[in-house]
């Protein structure tokens, strides 16, 4: 895709289509009215029968005769102007970008939205704009054998508005960047799993820190039984493909080593439930187990451009969790390399596991705030269905930092509790825990087994067990992985 600011209008453009956001209780804005005239005041009649939606993304469809230079004129549903932010235009503008190509679109002309709106930056309203296009009109396609690729590819975004403010220091860059991350989160949780083991997650992490700032550092089992990592070797130990733990180290603030941060992914390539079987329809998706894993690799991709003030280091906790003849059993005792023991009470309770040594390196290293990102229970789908992420933490301070920078990414997080009270639903009698604490608040045990491993640091566990992955086609969101808390990550990177 290819971005590019214009002043200009909507008679003027000569592009497949021009798309004019249309707010509910329309008082026909300049564009609309122009473009209005053109075609013979054809959108007053459809006003009148109710047929312009201006629910958010809604499409409105017309050919224009060639009463104007562009075939096509396409209103897009904005909602109120007055309640307009910017991710109404990011969902909006990943809806149209399906459209755009349905349509077989090679270039388009699109407003930029927010003229009568104060509140929005002209840089921050482009922004979503392409972010939304370019996330929007993801697809995976490697594997089909006919493909329909994306026609579009030429964007104007036309500034048509006195008032809107305008900057000529735009610069598409980091947008694409940053969008060209998330998209490749994207492709790392779709590959199938045969494709997909620890050993390819190494590749692509070795791929993804040449020619940059970052440094990459692989353990293998035999570092990892150096170190003390019980834990994940037990979780990999009924595989063929060894586990391993990939840390990538950005170092953005050298002069302060305390200015650091650890985001932690967990990266179970697929999770067969080990030797607690799961049934075929759970076992069915587990390919994107590794979604945590891949957010880190997105984050650490999009840090090497946008080279935040901040020495971060990225660890992917990577391992398959198989039945395997050499697979760990329920009433296995493993040790983390911070020592304390667990008793495996279920094999299918894995990611926690392959965290605890992940967390215990972080800590080691002198990490002083850690981000876990993990799909790591289906009760929070139970709890928070697929709109909002479960997070967790042992630090309100950090958490609401956190939140705020959640704010105008537009992701969701909603918090759950982290109480000691619950810590008697995982003591064991064996060892120092156990990794399962039962049905009752299983997402809060279950991230507060993995907070037993922060230490002293400053600790956020998301757990994106239903966010990961989108039902259906959702604005920005195409049906699928989604790449969530990339963009609050980089975020909190950079303001924090
Ligand atoms: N990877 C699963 C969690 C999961 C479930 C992710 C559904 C995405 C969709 C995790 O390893 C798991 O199996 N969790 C168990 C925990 C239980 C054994 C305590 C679960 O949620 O059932
Ligand atoms: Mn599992
Ligand atoms: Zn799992």
């Amino acid at each position: 895709m290819k971005f590019e600011i214009l002043n200009s209008s909507v008679t003027e453009s000569n592009t497949d289509s021009i798309c004019i956001p249309y707010y509910k209780n329309n008082d026909k804005n300049t564009d609309l009215n122009s473009a209005n005239k053109s075609i013979d005041n054809i959108l007053n009649d459809l006003e009148k029968r109710k047929q312009i939606s201006s629910n958010i993304g809604a499409i409105t469809n017309i050919y224009t005769l060639n009463k104007l230079n562009s075939k096509q004129l396409i209103l897009v549903g904005m909602g109120d102007e007055k309640d307009l932010n910017y991710e109404k235009i990011r969902k909006a503008s990943g809806t149209l970008g399906r459209f755009l190509n349905t349509m077989k679109n090679n270039s388009t002309s699109i407003i930029i939205p927010g003229a009568g709106n104060d509140n929005l930056e002209f840089n921050e309203t482009v922004d979503a704009i392409s972010q939304g296009l370019m996330l929007g009109t993801y697809k995976y396609d490697k594997f089909k054998t006919k493909k329909t690729p994306n026609t579009l590819s030429e964007i104007n975004l036309i500034n048509s508005s006195n008032n809107t403010k305008v900057s000529n220091t735009y610069n598409f860059e980091k947008i694409v960047n940053e969008s060209n991350s998330i998209n490749l989160v994207r492709n790392l949780i779709n590959e199938p799993p045969n494709y997909m083991n620890p050993d390819e997650l190494e590749n692509i992490a070795k791929d993804i820190v040449q020619n940059s700032e970052l440094n990459l550092s692989v353990l293998n089992v035999k570092e990892m039984e150096e170190l003390g990592m019980e834990v994940i070797l037990g979780v990999g130990q009924g595989s063929k493909t060894d586990p391993k733990m990939i840390i990538i180290n950005y170092n953005g603030d050298k002069d302060n080593k305390n200015n650091n941060i650890a985001v932690i992914g967990k990266g179970i390539t697929f999770d067969s439930g080990g030797l607690n079987l799961k049934p075929g329809n759970s076992m069915r998706t587990m390919k994107t187990d590794m979604s945590g894993s891949a957010i880190v690799l997105g984050v650490m991709k999009a840090v090497a451009h946008q080279k935040p003030k901040k020495n971060v280091m990225g660890i992917l906790a990577v391992a398959e969790n198989m039945p395997g003849g050499n697979a760990q059993r329920p009433g296995d005792v493993v040790r983390a390399m911070n020592g304390k023991t667990v008793e495996i009470g279920n094999t299918d309770a894995e990611g926690r596991l392959v965290l605890s040594d992940a967390l215990s390196y972080a800590v080691d290293k002198g990490i002083n705030k850690i981000i876990d990102i993990a799909t790591l229970t289906g009760a929070i789908s139970i709890a928070l269905g697929n709109e909002y992420t479960g997070l967790f933490g042992n630090d309100q301070k950090f958490i609401n930092e956190f939140l705020s920078c959640a704010e105008n990414t537009g992701e969701k997080f909603w918090q759950l509790p982290v109480d000691d009270n619950y810590s008697k639903l995982y003591k064991n009698s064996i060892a120092d825990i156990e990794n399962v604490g039962g049905r009752e608040a299983g997402s809060i045990t279950g991230a507060m087994i993995i907070g037993e491993f922060a230490g002293k640091s400053s600790w956020i566990h998301l757990d994106i067990a239903s966010t990961g992955t989108s039902p259906k086609d959702d604005g920005y969101n195409p049906k699928g992985p989604t790449g969530v808390s990339v963009r609050t990550i980089l975020n909190l990177l950079k303001n924090s």
